[in-house]
């Protein structure tokens, strides 16, 4: 029995549907399983829990070929493995992601860990915007289909971890290309995009959702009226979330049709799974 703990950043939900998903997997096995949010997680005590752990799985939703903000400061402050410890990346695309998970790798190897798994999981896209245009998110059987998909490929990751093997994609010539002219552009597009934010008066009921559920303090209500600060992520969960869809990003956001926000990973979905404290 190994002692695993997984750590993730979930945006809108589908990384938080992966990493449950193979907690409970692993679990099966016969393994003890923790799995964190990073945004809940009491930062004074990873230290300790990470050297407790024989492996440690780490999961994010690729945003250009990199992790999110959020998760690269984790990473930043994640502490150095003294015994080689075994290490996951996974990440969750909506289409491709070139050599995301092994890029994030790398800065674990940096650290002393021992780089065990990298691996990519397609789920639905929830990044379609006026001036970020993807592909539209659907809401739909198709996200059950993409589950379902999904599902067997998580419990083979699960299977390969419990093993202990070693399977790496993403260190290949084409996986570096796409990669690096990803990461070129992806600072600047998450800037740009997320200097947009607004939201509608008209629509907004001030319920407080957005503020609540940033996970980046990014939201205020003061008054009658929404802020946005500048440390945005541009993780769409706001976006995303907004019960009467008042918060725009970009001209035209305002057309539901044209632009759909993602609800998340299935019908039983609710944001608070993102937010609740362990
Ligand atoms: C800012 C941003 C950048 C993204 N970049 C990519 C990308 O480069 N390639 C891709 O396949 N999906 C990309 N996506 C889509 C998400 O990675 C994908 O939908 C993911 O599963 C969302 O996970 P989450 O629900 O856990 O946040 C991007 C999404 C956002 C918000
Ligand atoms: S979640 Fe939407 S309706 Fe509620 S306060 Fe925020 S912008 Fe307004
Ligand atoms: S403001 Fe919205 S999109 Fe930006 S980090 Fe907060 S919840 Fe995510």
């Amino acid at each position: 029995m190994k002692k695993i703990i997984i750590y993730y950043f979930s945006g809108t939900g589908n990384t938080w549907w992966l990493a449950t998903g193979l907690q409970a997997q692993l679990k099966l096995k016969g393994h003890s399983v923790d799995c964190y949010s990073i945004e809940t997680l009491a930062i004074e005590d990873l230290t300790q829990q990470a050297a407790a752990a024989d492996h440690i799985i780490l999961g994010f939703p690729v945003y250009g070929s990199t992790a999110p903000g959020p998760m690269l400061d984790f990473i930043n402050l994640f502490p150095d493995s003294h015994t080689t410890q075994g290490i996951s990346i996974f990440a969750t695309q909506a289409l491709a992601s070139g050599d995301t998970a092994y890029e994030i790798g790398l800065k674990f190897i940096r650290k002393g860990y021992d780089l065990k798994q990298t691996r990519h999981f397609r789920m639905m896209n929830n990044l379609h915007l006026p001036k970020f245009r993807f592909y539209k998110p659907k809401n739909d059987a198709r996200v059950d289909k993409l589950l379902e998909q999904n599902r067997p490929l998580v419990s083979k990751f699960a299977a390969a971890i419990s093993a202990d093997c070693t399977h790496i994609i993403g260190n290949n010539p084409l996986g570096h290309l796409l990669g690096n002219l990803q990461r070129k552009h992806i600072d600047r597009l998450i800037a740009s995009a997320s200097k947009e934010l607004k939201t509608d008066a008209s629509r907004c009921t001030l319920c407080g959702t957005c503020q609540r559920i940033c996970p980046t303090g990014n939201i205020e209500l003061s008054g009658d009226s929404v802020r946005f600060y500048d440390q945005c992520a541009l993780c769409l969960r706001c976006y995303s979330q907004c019960p009467t869809a008042a918060i725009l990003l970009g001209e035209g956001s305002e057309d539901e049709k044209k632009f759909p926000r993602y609800k998340g990973p299935g019908k039983d979905f609710n944001v608070d799974l993102l937010i609740q404290k362990k």
